[in-house]
């Protein structure tokens, strides 16, 4: 069985992806124009959506990651944020873009705008591919958004289930099967 037989919906085919992250690389090209922008991917969900941001980016920018898990287990944040990997550099002083791939409650990305903004970045924005509608439970500032999608829980194109599906192309819905059966 290949691992596209668990998906039920495409709900964002790969050309479509593409072709809005070709746009928001050229609107940050050109908002961060001579900034040298330091963007900071967070894995592991973001670790795909980041390679082809920094792709379709045409000004001088550099790349870091950071890793964190949230204590909650199975497919809810707990709002619980531990940082596994931490960034490799200082960000005092630099243009700090943050990287995700999916904004659900919000609750990762809060702490990790507090812990950031401590570090005193001259400027520290967000770049997300999806943000779940109608379900964030802190206000958040955006400054880049992707896509707005329903909050059902939503796999591919970085994101995971269990660790799974991470390699499709695109983003999806799992049938309902695919949530039981764990192998
Ligand atoms: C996912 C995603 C975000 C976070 C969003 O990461 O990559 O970082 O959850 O959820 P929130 O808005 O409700 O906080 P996850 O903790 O699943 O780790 P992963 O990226 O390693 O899969």
């Amino acid at each position: 069985m290949g691992l596209a037989d668990d998906v039920d919906e495409i709900l964002i085919p790969e050309e479509v992806l593409q072709d809005r992250i070709r746009e928001l690389g050229k609107r940050i090209s050109a908002e961060y124009n001579s900034k040298e922008p330091l963007l900071v991917g967070i894995l592991t969900g973001a670790f795909m959506f980041t390679s082809d941001l920094l792709r379709a980016i045409s000004v001088p920018c550099h790349v870091d990651f950071m890793a964190t898990a949230s204590y909650g287990s199975g497919t809810e944040s707990s709002g619980i944020v531990r940082i596994l990997k931490d960034l490799n550099q200082s960000i005092e002083g630099r243009h700090v873009l943050l990287v995700e791939d999916i904004v659900d409650s919000g609750l990762t990305l809060n702490y990790l705008l507090k812990n950031l903004r401590g570090r005193r970045p001259a400027t520290l924005e967000v770049c997300a591919l999806l943000q779940k509608k109608g379900i964030q439970r802190v206000p958040l500032d955006l400054r880049y958004v992707g896509f707005e999608i329903p909050p059902d829980f939503v796999v591919g194109y970085g994101l995971d289930y269990a660790e799974k599906f991470r390699n499709l192309p695109y983003i999806a819905t799992l049938k309902p099967e695919a949530y039981t059966d764990p192998a």
